[in-house]
């Protein structure tokens, strides 16, 4: 009986916070920067769907991952704010965000298979980068880690 009156009646910011393990604080500041919610009951209390324990889910892993809150919450606004979003609410984003987690699973990709090489960054410090960037060639295309951001080794000319 005890859940069903809770999924009815919302949940606490501490059953959020119990069952995310994000801290009160966390949530709060979340609701401020716009990725979450809540509603208010007639005592004026603030509760929350349990729709919005899979949000503040995806808030933290994809802050984990390093994505920005801007970026987070542009993914979240394609959600429906005042039902729980159903799971073809949750295929959509998933489908365009997947492009964007696809790029970054290439970078860390790139990352770890070349971070013991050349990575293309003007230094010149490894013995690599007299093969790979002779008189640091690549930096032609540009500033940063040249093989990192996707450049391909510039041929003997
Ligand atoms: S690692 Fe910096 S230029 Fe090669």
């Amino acid at each position: 009986m005890q859940n069903k009156a809770i999924h009815h009646r919302g949940l606490t910011i501490g059953q959020i916070a119990t069952r995310t393990g994000l801290a009160p604080s966390a949530i709060r500041f979340y609701e401020s920067e716009g990725l979450v919610h809540p509603f208010r009951t007639d005592g004026g209390q603030r509760q929350y769907q349990r729709g919005d324990i899979r949000r503040l889910s995806f808030v933290m892993i994809a802050q984990g991952l390093g994505f920005a809150i801007k970026d987070i919450k542009a993914v979240l606004d394609r959600l429906p704010e005042n039902r729980t979003p159903t799971p073809a609410d949750w295929a959509r984003i998933s489908r365009d965000f997947r492009k964007t987690l696809e790029a970054r699973i290439d970078q860390m990709t790139a990352l770890r298979d070349r971070l013991d090489g050349c990575i293309g960054c003007g230094c010149l410090s490894l013995k690599t980068c007299k093969l790979y960037n002779p008189a640091d060639r690549i930096n032609r295309n540009g500033a940063g880690p040249r093989y990192l951001m996707g450049d391909r080794i510039i041929e003997d000319e």
